[in-house]
Formats: C-alpha cells, structure tokens, sequence
C-alpha cells in the first residue's frame, strides 16, 4: 500500500506536504514526490528512497505555494526509482496524480494510450490515470468529464488525488476501494490515506466511500458520486490525539506500541467488562437471536491476525462448542469453500484494508454468509463491508510489525467467546468469573513482563549473526510459536518458522544445529511435560534452548540456555503473555542488527494489494 497526501490553504504546502508523508511513511517507504502549484505552474519534486532523500532534493529545489499532493511508495507495478515515484504527469506536465492501490486494466489501457501517440515515463500502473485525463481535456472536455469518464474505464481498487495547472486553487481526489479521508482546518483542507496524517490539522474529517470523488480548495469541500450526482459530505469530529501518532520519546513506534499493550488492557477491560461482570458488545450489529442460529464458524484473515484466529478457535469451540475453523484469507477466497448459511464468517484485520480478507468477505457474502468483523479501524473498508463489526480498540497502530493489535484481538476473541458462551453454550459461573478475575490482572502482569526487558536485550547480541531460528508451542501457544517467527523474520530478516511441538519430531528437528536457538513455550499446564520432552529431545542433538516458563519453574530453567519467566495465568491467558518476550526479542534482535523496526525492507503495514 501506499500514503497519498493533498492540501489546500494558506500555509506552506511543502512543509504540510512532507509533515504528512513522514506521518504516513509507514504505509510505505520505497521513493516519495510532491506536485504543486508554484505561481500557476505544476512543479514535481520526487526522488527514489525514503522520504528524507526527498527532503534533500527540495532543500536544494524548494517550491513555493498552497495546494499539492504528495506520495510515500510501497512499489506494486515499476521497481523503486525516481522515474516510477509518484507523482506521475501528462505530457505537458500540466496535471499530477498520486495514487494508492491497483489499476487492474492499465496495461490494457496503456497499449491504447501508446497506439494513440502517448509517450510514457515510467512503467507504473499509475501513469496511465494522468494520461486518459489528458486525452479527455484534449477534447474539450470539463475536469469533472473528464472524471467522470475515467471511472467508467479503469478498473481496480485505488484511491487517487490530483492538481490541475488550469484549476490552481483545486485538489481532486476520489476513490474505488482505497482509503481516503478528507481533513477540515480554518480556512485549509487536508488529503489523507489514513488518520494519522489529520491528527494534528483536522478539527472535522470525511471519509470518503467507495465511487465518491471530488475536490477541495482552501474554502470549500465538494463531493460527487461516480455518476455525477452531488453528495454531502459527512462530516465526523476529528477524536484522535497527536500522542496517538508520536513516538512518545520510543526510538521507534514498534517499542512504543509493545508498551502500551498494558494501558490498552486496562482500557479494554473498562469498556467491555460491566460492573456486574456482563460483557457489553454494544457496537456489534449482530443481535443474540443471530448469534443463536450460529452453528459453524470460520475465521479468515492473514498473517498476525490468522494467527490470533487460531488462538480464537480454541476460545470458541471451548465456549460455546461451534465448530470453528480458521482459514488463511489469500486460500479461502479461491476455494469456493463448502458453507451453510448457518455459518459466521469472522474476519480478523488490524488496518481493516487487507485485500485478501476483504475478498474473502465478498466471497462469503455472495453465499448469503453473516460476516463479523474484528477491526482496529472502525471506518475502514472491511468494518463497512461487514455486517457487523468489533473495535478491537487498539489505539492506531504505526509500526509495520503489528504487536497491540494482535493482544487486543486475542482479549477480544476471548471476551467476545465469553460473551457468545451466554447465548450458545453455558459456561460454568465459576470458570467465568475466574477468567473475568484474571483477565483483570493482565495490565499488572503485562507490565512485570516489559520491567525485564532488559533481560531479553541482553540476549539479542547473541543472535546478530544467527541464520535460522525455531519457535515451538502446543495447544493455545502454537499460534504464539508461528507469531514469535514472524515477528522475528518480518524485522530481523532473520529466517524462523514456528511448529507444533508435537509435529517437531516429524521433520523439523533435522534442522536442529548448536547454531540453531529453538524458543520453547513451556508455561505449566496440561502439556508441559511433552514440550520438556521437545527440549530434552533438542538438547540431546546440542540445540540452542530458549524457553518461556511459568515464574518459579526450575525444572525448564535447568534445561535451557535462556530462559525468560512470566507470571502464572490461567492456561487460556497464556499466549497473551508469552507473545510479549517474543516481540521484545524480535525487536533487539532487529536493532541489534542495525535493522529498521518501523519499516523493514519490503513490507508495508497493510497489504491492500492482491
Ligand atoms: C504483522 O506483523 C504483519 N505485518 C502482517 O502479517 C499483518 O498482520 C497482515 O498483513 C494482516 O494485516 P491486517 O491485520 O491489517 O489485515
């Protein structure tokens, strides 16, 4: 995914311009460029790399003005460079796009364009959008023709925003499956991809719906749908602090965002748990009459958020004894999957604009499905495209490694089984206030965890030249195992792969060297002797032990190398616990490593490309 900036007013729009690129920077980081309106003339400034290679080239040639666009880039079609950053132009360099998102159509469009005398620049999809607006005002067609045709002739999920040398007080912008939203100042308007670049300039925002497109200047703001039609802008108070997008004095928004998973608990636990111990999912258009009729559930997302799925599955069936199944968003939406209409679909997103899942939603509705939602962005395309939808209430969530989000969807998967429990499967009084006791005490616990972190820096000088790692958890904390390697791999670029405990002997554990750490999750419970039986096993070919154990633990502490204690919990609190040793690990490893924590090579914090 990419970051799409726009403003106009009466201040600077290059310092406003740059200000929200480096606020947006984490949705991708490959090149950025800024187009704007200098005296009546589009200037471009673009440059390969992160935004602060950008901001060099416009110490050397700064421009001057009040309306523009600008663009962080995570590269999709065109490797990273200079010709292929955005902003893209015409011929004539009269108008500038910025874009966010896919033209399916575009190499299609692109031959056409050619055949007709177009000359292009680069080989982005993006370029194509500048080129069919000017073949259209060729024609003496008005911009808002022009638009008009344009949206009947690409295809794709993008989001766009454009200047118009003849239209110099204007930005345009529009959208078909892309988040933008619109920020209201005194007197100046704001573009951006997502919030974190309105929180300090916004008093109201707007967001825009799918086939809605328009344009501000410094004055007004006006909306269309993509038939022409005129629609009034909704606009909603802007609620987000700038502490939610600033670092915090953190170096980095992935350690802020590790530590201010206790603080989330603690307001989790407010909104959801009542005073008398009743669960309050008020938000949620799902009403228990639907619930009741439930007989099947199936969770789908990707990457983290499949991972707290699959802890989520446990919660369920334990709960209220549905059969639940998970699904990797990308697999499900191509398996024409075998689905009752008694079925719920839960889709599990943090930025709630992943491509997969939000496919996977049009999958299950076109089978009559009800979808329910877990996002931690409440005004994103997934929350409005499902039925019904859960906060997971996470606070924005900058780093690319997601780490808050992915405890509160575990909390929330838990309290959200607790609360179907009442509807579909009693619960024992006493297991439900045992776990309402314990979930209480998480923060405490959570905080006791990241006072030993320095514990967990210590060791990661011991692993900057490492090349593999193994994660192993069983039951509960196999997901924990396959999120720990992710983490690891996703910022260290450190390979890792997580397994079953059980599944280690059938396999993996010939990749156990002296040179390969293997991370035990080994809490007291049920399964604890059969992962001290997966340590003896890997100690007796030389491996490396890393464990995770209940506080107090001497038998497992006696068998590793490293060994990191969290506090007892009930065995359903575990892997909410034991996943925190593993970010921090996967954060020192990463820094220890001179690496990038908030944006690791390759990656974007949401993947809304297919
Ligand atoms: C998380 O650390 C990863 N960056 C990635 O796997 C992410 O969880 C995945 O892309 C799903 O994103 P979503 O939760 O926004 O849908």
């Amino acid at each position: 995914m990419c970051g799409i900036v726009g403003y106009a007013g009466n201040k600077s729009v290059e310092s406003v311009l740059m200000v929200g690129l480096a606020c947006l920077e984490y949705r991708g980081y490959d090149s950025a460029g800024i187009a704007v309106i200098d005296h009546d003339e589009l200037e471009i400034r673009k440059e390969k790399g992160k935004i602060k290679a950008l901001e060099a080239l416009l110490r050397e040639k700064p421009v001057r003005g009040n309306v523009g666009v600008g663009h962080t880039r995570w590269a999709t079609h065109g490797e990273p460079s200079q010709i292929n950053a955005h902003p893209h132009t015409n011929e004539k360099q009269t108008i500038a796009i910025v874009h966010n998102g896919i033209i399916e159509n575009y190499m299609q469009l692109k031959m056409k364009l050619q055949s007709l005398g177009y000359i292009f620049l680069s080989n982005t999809d993006t370029e194509v959008i500048s080129h069919l607006l000017s073949m259209e005002l060729s024609a003496k067609k008005t911009v808002k023709e022009a638009f008009l045709s344009l949206f009947k002739t690409i295809q794709g999920k993008w989001a766009i925003a454009a200047v118009f040398e003849r239209e110099p007080d204007k930005v345009y912008f529009a959208q078909d499956g892309a988040p933008l939203l619109i920020g209201k100042g005194k007197r100046e308007y704001f573009l951006a991809s997502d919030l974190s670049a309105l929180v300090r300039n916004s008093t109201e925002v707007c967001y825009i719906k799918p086939k809605q497109w328009g344009y501000f200047s410094k004055e007004e703001l006006v909306l269309f749908d993509f038939d022409g039609n005129d629609v009034v802008p909704e606009m909603k108070k802007q609620e987000a602090k700038w502490e939610d997008v600033d670092k915090g004095g953190f170096p980095h928004y992935m350690i802020k965002e590790i530590y201010e998973q206790a603080g989330i608990f603690r307001k989790i636990i407010d909104r959801r748990i009542k005073e008398n111990g009743e669960l309050d999912f008020s938000e949620m258009g799902l009403s228990k009459e639907i619930l009741s009729k439930v007989n099947r559930i199936v969770i789908q997302a990707a990457g983290t958020s499949l991972h707290s799925g699959m802890i989520g599955k446990h919660y369920l069936e334990q709960f209220t004894k549905i059969q639940t199944d998970t699904e990797m968003s990308s697999e499900f939406r191509y398996r024409n999957p075998v689905v009752e209409g008694d079925t719920l679909i839960i889709a599990i997103s943090q930025s709630g604009e992943t491509a997969d899942t939000l496919a996977s939603i049009h999958e299950a509705k076109a089978k009559f499905l009800k979808v329910l939602s877990m996002v931690n962005n409440v005004n994103s395309t997934i929350a409005r495209e499902s039925d019904a939808f859960i906060d997971t209430c996470a606070g924005m969530e900058i780093g690319v490694a997601s780490t808050k989000a992915f405890t509160a969807q575990v909390l929330h998967l838990l309290l959200f089984a607790m609360y179907f429990s009442t509807i579909k499967w009693m619960m024992s009084d006493e297991l439900r206030k045992e776990l309402i006791d314990e979930i209480k005490q998480l923060p405490t616990k959570i905080e006791y965890i990241l006072n030993k972190a320095p514990e967990i820096e210590k060791w990661a000088q011991d692993f900057i030249n490492t090349k593999d790692f193994v994660f192993l958890g069983r039951t509960y904390n196999h997901p924990i195992a396959l999120e720990g390697a992710l983490k690891l791999k996703e910022i260290s670029y450190i390979h890792a792969s997580g397994y079953a405990g059980g599944e280690f002997k059938h396999g993996p554990i010939a990749l156990i060297t002296s040179e390969v750490p293997v991370v035990c999750i080994a809490n007291k419970s049920e399964i604890y002797p059969k992962m001290i039986s997966n340590i003896q096993e890997i100690k007796a070919r030389s491996g490396k032990i890393i464990s995770i154990v209940t506080e107090g633990d001497v038998e497992a502490k006696s068998l590793s190398d490293y060994c990191f204690e969290v506090p007892a919990c009930h065995e359903f609190l575990s892997p909410i616990l034991n996943v925190i040793p593993l970010q921090l690990l996967s954060y020192y490893v990463a820094i220890a490593r001179g690496c990038t924590p908030d944006q690791p090579r390759n990656l974007a914090k949401s993947v809304t490309v297919e």
